[in-house]
């Protein structure tokens, strides 16, 4: 799960995922990180910490990390929050293979248009509530998928 700082929308987009793979007993590795590394080290910003405990996921012990071009050895699939991440995540490839495993993560809800996950950062209390739920649903998807082993 990557986004840009990765204190927002990846914290959330992970914690969401691993909670969902961890009810069904299914053991896979969920992990965020961000295209920027100005938060490296970081725990999630406080708003995206009581978003997730307000539907029962503690994204608290997470730390920022920066995406790094190893992640494309260490991992299966790679969801980017928006285009600008998606384009800085494909930057990094080193083969299609490499750019075979990135996509964006509301894809997997199928819709034309708004597969974007808004960056929160800026905004109030609310759009924590919008990218929760988008999120939320996005990882509903992904955990059904790879139940079936379609993922
Ligand atoms: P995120 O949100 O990419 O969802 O973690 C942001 C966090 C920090 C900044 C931008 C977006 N920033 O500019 O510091």
């Amino acid at each position: 799960m990557v986004c840009l700082g990765n204190i927002c929308r990846s914290p959330l987009a992970e914690g969401v995922l691993q909670e969902k793979l961890n009810r069904k007993g299914l053991d896979i590795k969920v992990d965020s990180a961000g295209t920027g590394g100005w938060h490296v080290g970081q725990r999630p910003d406080l708003r995206a910490i009581a978003i997730a405990n307000k539907y029962g996921v503690d994204i608290s012990h997470q730390k920022a990390r920066q995406f790094s071009p190893t992640d494309f050895q260490e991992f299966d699939i790679i969801y980017a929050m928006d285009g600008s991440n998606l384009s800085d995540i494909v930057a990094l490839a080193k083969s299609s293979e490499d750019i075979e495993k990135v996509g964006l993560i509301l894809d997997e809800l199928n819709v034309e248009n708004n597969n974007y996950v808004p960056d929160p950062y800026y905004g109030g209390d609310e759009g924590f509530e919008k990218v929760y739920q988008l999120l939320d649903a996005a990882c509903e998807i992904i955990t059904k998928k790879m139940c079936n082993g379609k993922r």
